[in-house]
C-alpha cells in the first residue's frame, strides 16, 4: 500500500523522501523522483510525514524513530489501527507540537494504481486542509468526518463490511456453482445488478480463476474484525455477523491459509460444501484495469 501511495505522490511531482524497513522494496521509487532514505530520522525535516505500516505497535515504533532527532510539522497516519492507539498517538504528537491526522484508506494496491484510493480523515480541520492536496494526489479524494479519532471508527466499520461481504460473496458463489452454474456466469449477473460494486467486480478474477495473489492478508483482515468487535463492545453495539465471520476467518488461519489473499475464504466454503474448486480459466474483468 505504502509503495503505491508513494508512487502517486512521486509521479505528482512532490518533493518526496521514502523510508521502508526493507529498503529494496522502496528502491524502484527512485526512478519516479523519490529520494529513498536509509534512516527514518531523515524524514523528520519534512513538512508532512505519511505513515503506512501494519499494526499500532509498528506505527508507534516507526513514529518514535522518525521523531528521534527532529520533527515534521504534521503526521498523517494511514494504517488501520484502533481508536485507542490513534488517540494515544495524537496525545504524544500534540505534546510535541506536531499536527496529527488520522487518515485510514479504502482500496488495495491495484485500486491505488487505478487512482481510486479514498481516505477517511479526522483531526483538526485546518490540518486537513493543508494535507488535502496530497491526499487528492494519491487517489479519488477524502472524506472529512470530524475531530479526534472518528476516522478510525469509520474505517473499522468499512473493513467489517469487507469481511462480511467477502464471506457472503463466497457462500453465494459456491451455492450457485453447486446448483449447476459456472462461477463466472453467476458473478457476471451479480456484478451487473444493483448488488454489484467496485469490490465485487475486483474480486471476481480471484473467485473465478482462483488467482489468490495477495492484496490483503487473512491476518490483517482478522485484525480489523477484532477492532470492529472491540469497538462494538466499547459502544455496546451488537455485531453478530462480524463475530461469525471472524470465527470463519480464524478457521482458515488455523488451517495454515495465511499467505494468500483473504478471498481464499472461497476454498474453505467449497470444502464445507463438499466440492473441489478448479480455475475456470475465463477472462473476466476486474473493473479496474482499462
Ligand atoms: N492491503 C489492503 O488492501 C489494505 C487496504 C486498506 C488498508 N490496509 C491497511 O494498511 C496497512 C498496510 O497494509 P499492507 O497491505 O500494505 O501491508 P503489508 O503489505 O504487510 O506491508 C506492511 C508494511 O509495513 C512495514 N512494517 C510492518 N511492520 C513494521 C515495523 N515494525 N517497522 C517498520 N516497518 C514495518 C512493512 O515493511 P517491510 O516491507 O520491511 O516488511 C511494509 O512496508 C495495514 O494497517 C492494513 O490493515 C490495507
Amino acid at each position: 500500500m505504502g509503495y503505491a501511495m508513494a508512487e502517486r505522490l512521486a509521479r505528482g511531482g512532490c518533493d518526496l523522501a521514502v523510508w521502508n524497513r526493507t529498503k529494496e522494496k522502496a528502491a524502484p521509487l527512485a526512478k519516479h523522483g523519490a529520494k529513498v532514505v536509509n534512516q527514518l530520522e531523515e524524514l523528520s525535516t519534512k513538512d508532512i510525514v505519511f505513515v503506512m505500516v501494519s499494526t499500532y505497535e509498528d506505527v508507534k515504533a516507526v513514529i518514535a524513530q522518525a521523531l528521534a532527532k527532529g520533527q515534521p510539522k504534521m503526521v498523517v497516519e494511514c494504517s488501520s489501527i484502533s481508536l485507542e492507539g490513534s488517540a494515544e498517538l495524537r496525545k504524544s504528537l500534540s505534546a510535541k507540537g506536531v499536527e496529527y491526522l488520522a487518515a485510514p484508506v479504502s482500496g488495495n494496491a491495484k485500486v491505488i494504481k487505478a487512482g481510486k484510493l479514498t481516505f477517511v480523515v479526522s483531526g483538526p480541520k485546518a490540518a486537513y486542509e493543508k494535507a488535502r492536496p496530497y491526499l487528492d494526489m494519491m487517489g479519488a479524494g477524502s472524506s472529512y468526518v470530524g475531530e479526534g479519532e472518528l476516522a478510525r471508527i469509520a474505517k473499522i466499520c468499512h473493513n467489517v463490511m469487507l469481511g462480511v461481504v467477502i464471506q457472503n460473496l463466497c457462500e453465494i458463489t459456491i451455492l450457485a456453482q453447486k446448483a449447476g452454474m459456472p462461477r463466472h456466469a453467476f458473478l457476471d449477473f451479480l456484478n451487473k445488478s444493483v448488488m454489484g460494486s467496485m469490490f465485487t467486480r475486483y474480486k471476481t478474477p480471484a473467485l473465478v480463476n482462483l488467482d489468490f495473489h495477495v492484496t490483503f492478508t487473512p491476518k490483517l483482515l482478522r485484525k480489523d474484525l477484532d477492532l470492529g468487535l472491540e469497538a462494538g463492545r466499547n459502544f455496546e453495539a451488537p455485531m453478530p455477523l462480524t463475530s461469525l465471520t471472524r470465527d470463519l476467518l480464524q478457521q482458515m488461519i488455523g488451517h495454515g491459509m495465511t499467505e494468500q489473499d483473504f478471498s481464499t475464504l472461497i476454498l474453505m466454503q467449497a470444502k464445507a460444501a463438499g466440492i473441489e474448486l478448479r480455475s475456470e480459466n475465463k477472462e473476466v474483468g476486474d473493473g479496474l484495469s482499462s
